[in-house]
């Protein structure tokens, strides 16, 4: 049996679909391929969006009598191997769901204990990534060891699985996930469909820029751009969604901080301000730079003057270039001051800044020693910064 053949899984923040956000337990295989034909027609494949993700609630609640994990019929009528093949007949990637305990979430049956017997079923069908859950772990058992356990058996089931860990940022996750094998892992708890939810995300992961990079990267949750408030859980979605500018910051910080862009609206029913969010080709650069560097913040002068939530995040891109976002978080406009001295660039050296709107899609012009743009409640600036002389 061959082993791990692709040495570039993981490099970048994966980018795909994911079912749970919007639908829940409401999955079958009609929905999936429908996603899969917007993925290509909609131009999301060509934007860099790959993996289809199907998540909790697609099997029966029992294995068979030999231990294999069972599809449900009703939902997925062909079986998970056509439905692979269909996915991978679109150039896109094929993802799938399980969990470390007994079960998962919802209650269906988990791989604990049947880690190696699992992912050479997924393998059998053409599955690309594994997305690994953390409900009814049986709590004399370490999660890190469960998730070496079930890395190892990914790596050794003869197909290219991308393991994305999700254990919602508990048991110090930081310090274990990287060498666990991990290509992703959460850090938070699951996100809801509403500005607070984003905007607490966002917060907790200020600081963590050094645990995120190449082959291992901080998953700061599923998006909800575009969801207003369209999902069929009460606890996703129930107080009514976001604005468009909302999910445009939203969108920034996951992509300026690095975080792997999994969509979670039904996208059959875009509309054109979701899909603008969605396809920035600037946006998605920054989140996809080579070099992954994670994002670090500064505080805007005068620092005594800010509350955390209005900050600035810099991310030093492969090319020389610096992203920068100015995202205002508070509930009332203000000027963020950037003064260059603070990411490396004093007045002395010469140099100015080019500065390339990322969502105007428009060049700002160029500033030397500093640069201070108002910014509405909840709206963010993400320009790109070149040096010259
Ligand atoms: C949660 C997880 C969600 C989703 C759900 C399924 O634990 O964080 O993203 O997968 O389980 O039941």
């Amino acid at each position: 049996m061959s082993n791990n053949t692709n040495a570039m899984m993981g490099f970048a923040p994966a980018l795909g679909w994911n079912s749970w956000n919007t639908f829940t337990w409401d999955i079958n295989e009609q929905l999936i391929r429908d996603v899969a034909d917007v993925f290509v027609t909609e131009g999301y494949r060509d934007a860099g969006y790959e993996y289809i993700v199907i998540d909790d609630c697609w099997s029966l609640k029992e294995r068979d009598a030999d231990g294999n994990l069972v599809v449900d019929p009703a939902k997925f009528p062909s079986g998970m191997k056509a439905l692979a093949d269909y996915i991978h007949d679109k150039g896109l990637k094929f993802g799938m769901y399980s969990c470390v305990g007994t079960h998962t979430c919802a209650g269906y049956p988990g791989s604990f204990e049947h880690e190696f017997q699992d992912a050479a079923l997924f393998a059998e069908w053409g599955v690309d990534y594994l997305k690994y859950d953390y409900c009814f772990k049986p709590r004399h058992v370490s999660g890190e060891l469960l998730y070496k356990r079930m890395s190892l058996a990914l790596k050794n089931c003869g197909r290219d699985i991308l393991f994305s860990a999700c254990n919602w940022g508990e048991d110090n996750v930081y310090e274990w996930i990287r060498e666990s094998g991990a290509h992703m892992y959460r850090s938070t708890g699951d996100i809801r469909d509403n500005w607070d939810s984003v905007k607490e995300l966002a917060l907790s992961q200020l600081g963590k820029q050094s645990y995120t990079g190449s082959f291992c990267h901080n998953d700061m949750d599923m998006l909800i751009v575009g969801m207003y408030g369209g999902s069929n859980s009460d606890f996703i979605g129930s107080i009514g969604g976001c604005n468009d500018i909302e999910y445009k910051t939203h969108f920034s910080l996951w992509s300026m901080m690095g975080s792997p862009l999994m969509i979670g609206c039904d996208v059959r029913k875009a509309n054109q301000a979701t899909k603008d969010i969605l396809l920035n080709p600037d946006l998605l650069a920054i989140n996809q730079d080579p070099e992954a560097r994670g994002a670090y913040r500064i505080k805007p002068e005068p620092q005594w003057f800010h509350t955390d939530d209005v900050f600035m995040l810099v991310k030093v891109l492969t090319e020389g270039d610096l992203a920068i976002g100015f995202f205002n978080l508070s509930d009332s406009q203000r000027e963020l001051s950037l003064q260059f001295w603070d990411m490396g660039l004093p007045y002395a050296s010469g140099y100015s800044l080019s500065l390339y709107d990322c969502w105007e899609h428009k060049e700002l012009g160029v500033f030397r020693e500093r640069y201070a743009p108002v910014v509405a409640a909840h709206d963010c600036l993400v320009v790109r910064a070149k040096l010259v002389k």
